[in-house]
């Protein structure tokens, strides 16, 4: 190939490279594998290697290359980049569009109504010319919770990029923001590029980035980052590009500073905010997604809710949405004000992320016997309810985070999620914070004195003094009137505590005995409610036996764990007094949850609460398999080599119809394995597992019994 057509191929190979990232970064959309992708890239760099002098800055294999600088040089922004007033409520935002459109109609921009309503909460207004009734055109955008970033692009290639700083002067991060995909190193498309353009928009990170960073930094032994902002932050101002580089950063543009023609004028191609942004997506950039026009202030109240509900769903953290009034002529004559625009005004949704002080560490004991670090905080307001208590799972989990009782910390409530301490503020860390040592807080159990153990391996403490503890059987008790369990409805929290503080219930069987009469002399309880419930215990007592087996909180038995124990073993005494390799039979119960079950029904406590509850009339119910008890139900087969009239088809739909199961790895767990002619290594493994092999024949017979 001569070095002409060479030369066509490297410019054809970066304009795909281009599109690709275009396709991947910015549209989300990706129609290549990463095989094919890498395959581009090497071509390209094979070239470049080759013909040094064809490099240039532009080039996509030149995202990483700038070596580690010392500092990061000062960069005074051409137009300065502006920050937004924040709003919180529904009031500000009608003060906002009320401010706008007297404005924007003292100046002609807008028409008053001629009939307008003076007790509506707005004038209603006509657009001008139009018969409508009408508002001021807003666009709403989200308010991305990252970094705001300003892109400079002379002749259509990125030469500068620089952080917001002060607005006046940010800092040079040209090689950091270069290594980032979604920001096109050259202009995209045919449209014409200005001689200058300044794109404007937030660097972030989506969540499941972060959270595989996070993962990644444990793995390295590094410390985790404490949100997506500040994973954003960290990555971005990075002395070395290459660290940047492996960090998952991507560019949201939102707006533009400094747009000029080739004769040094200052130009503004499209006359709404809305048009420009569309005008930036034309050259390559992702422009704020979710963006939607919206036509007076309860329209941006609207958008308000429903990006609200959105915002757990979406892949990035936002902090609000950002309303900014869509005509420029109209943004030009409304002006600034200090240092925010009043054409623009951000509503802020609840904060998801406080700080506030930690008091102490309460520990709490679960049902199983776990004790729970809880964090007392100092109430603080987040995520739109006053928190005092926060989660801290486990010792483990305190030490690694490194949080100490007298901190500042933040403390996250995402949703409906259990709030959690995030990290402590270490600048803020006073002389005396204390480091929690949970067994030397507690050395027995909290609430019952019994001995405390943390087996080898473990990371949780438990209590070992079992339905001893009443910790522990009132958590046991509100687990078993749980849904799921024998759904005991209004046996609540607060009256289990008294049930088992005043001696008179210990284990679940005595609930059997409670009359009307004594229940309605318990605070709040009502002769009605004392009538529900003593119904409601009367109506567990035959209860499917999986949720029987459900509700004695067995470790490691979960629901579906008891459907599958019932399904097998039929009743109850069978599960008792099941061994563990009658256990392991049943699907999906391995050797930790068989165990377990052993131990539980091995504690004569146990058995005698069993035997309790049978006196109390509590009769179990057997569950049927669901399609009726059938051939194979619950076995697993594996199919090897060739049968010699079954195909592999055939031979799976008919163990399936069976009730059984066909896998494709032999395991202890195997029932059979059905062995054809050119049988391999599945065969040999059931022959060293002791696994019983069959031919078709033998599966033929099976399949008819
Ligand atoms: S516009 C003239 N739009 O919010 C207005 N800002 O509080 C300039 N931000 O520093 C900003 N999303 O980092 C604008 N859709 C959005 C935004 C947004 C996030 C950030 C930006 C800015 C801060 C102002």
């Amino acid at each position: 190939m001569n070095d002409t057509a060479l030369h066509q191929q490297l410019l054809g190979l970066r304009e795909q490279i281009r599109a690709h990232n275009h396709r991947y970064y910015v549209l989300d959309d990706p129609s290549v594998s990463d095989a094919e992708y890498d395959g581009l890239m090497q071509q390209l760099q094979a070239i470049e290697q080759a013909h040094p002098d064809w490099i240039t800055q532009d080039s996509p294999s030149q995202r990483v290359g700038a070596a580690p600088v010392g500092h990061f040089a000062p960069v005074h922004h051409a137009v300065r980049m502006l920050s937004l007033g924040n709003a919180f409520q529904d009031q500000d935002i009608y003060a906002f569009d009320q401010r706008v459109q007297s404005i924007l109609i003292e100046s002609g921009l807008l028409a008053r109504q001629p009939t307008g309503e003076s007790d509506s909460p707005q004038p209603d207004l006509f657009a001008p010319g139009s018969a409508q009734p009408a508002g001021v055109d807003y666009l709403a955008e989200y308010k991305f919770d990252g970094l705001a970033v300003s892109l400079r692009y002379q002749h259509g290639q990125l030469v500068q990029a620089a952080t917001r700083g002060d607005g006046t002067e940010g800092e040079d991060i040209t090689a950091n923001i270069r290594t980032l995909r979604s920001v096109p190193l050259r202009l995209h498309g045919d449209a014409q590029a200005p001689e200058i353009l300044e794109v404007r928009g937030e660097v972030l990170m989506a969540r499941a980035d972060f959270a595989h960073l996070n993962q990644q930094q444990l793995v390295r032994g590094e410390k985790p980052f404490v949100n997506p902002r500040n994973a954003a932050a960290g990555s971005l101002r990075q002395l070395d590009p290459r660290v940047t580089a492996s960090r998952p950063l991507r560019f949201y543009a939102y707006g533009w500073g400094q747009i000029q023609d080739g004769t040094g004028q200052n130009m503004l191609p499209h006359a709404t905010h809305a048009a420009m942004l569309d005008w930036l997506a034309g050259f390559g950039f992702a422009v704020s997604p979710g963006r939607q026009a919206c036509r007076g202030a309860a329209a941006l109240l609207d958008f308000y809710q429903t990006v609200g509900a959105l915002r757990p769903t979406l892949p990035f953290d936002i902090d609000g949405v950002v309303y900014k009034v869509d005509s420029l002529q109209a943004q030009d004559l409304l002006g600034f004000v200090a240092r925010a625009p009043r054409f623009a005004i951000a509503h802020k949704f609840p904060a998801q992320e406080e700080t506030t002080r930690l008091l102490g560490i309460d520990v709490q004991v679960g049902r199983t016997g776990a004790l729970t670090p809880v964090a007392r905080l100092q109430p603080v307001f987040v995520g739109g309810v006053t928190v005092t208590n926060a989660t801290l799972h486990n010792e483990d989990e305190i030490r690694r985070k490194d949080i100490r009782i007298g901190d500042t910390v933040v403390v996250r409530r995402a949703g409906d999620v259990i709030p959690e301490i995030v990290a402590p503020v270490l600048q803020h860390r006073p002389a005396d914070a204390q480091v929690f040592d949970l067994l030397a807080v507690c050395p027995v159990c909290p609430e019952c004195g019994s001995a405390v153990e943390r087996p080898e391996g473990e990371i949780i403490t438990r209590c070992t003094g079992g339905l001893f503890c009443p910790a522990q059987r009132k958590q046991t008790l509100w687990h078993a009137a749980s849904r799921k369990a024998l759904d005991i409805d209004g046996l609540g929290d607060k009256l289990i505590e008294q049930l088992v503080d005043g001696g008179r219930v210990h284990t679940l069987a005595d609930l059997y005995s409670l009359t009307e009469l004594e229940l309605s002399t318990y605070p709040r309880m009502g002769r009605k409610s004392a009538a529900n419930l003593v119904q409601a215990i009367a109506a567990s007592r035959q209860p499917p036996l999986s949720r029987l087996l459900y509700a004695l909180g067995i470790r490691h038995v979960g629901d579906t764990t008891a459907r599958d124990l019932a399904r097998h073993f039929g009743t109850l005494s069978a599960v008792m007094d099941a061994s563990e390799d009658a256990l392991l039979q049943v699907p999906e119960v391995g050797p930790v949850v068989a165990a377990s079950i052993r131990r539980f029904f091995a504690e004569a406590h146990n058995r005698e609460v069993v035997t309790a509850l049978q006196e109390a009339g509590v009769q179990p119910q057997t569950e049927a398999p669901p399609q009726g008890l059938k051939a194979l139900a619950g076995k697993t087969l594996v199919l090897t080599g060739t049968l010699p009239t079954l195909s592999r088809d055939e031979a799976t739909r008919r163990v399936l119809a069976a009730g059984g199961k066909v896998s494709g790895s032999v395991s202890r767990k195997t029932a059979w394995v059905v062995a054809g002619s050119d049988a391999g290594s599945k065969l040999t493994k059931a022959q060293e597992l002791g696994v019983a092999i069959l031919d078709e024949a033998g599966l033929l017979k099976l399949l008819d019994a």
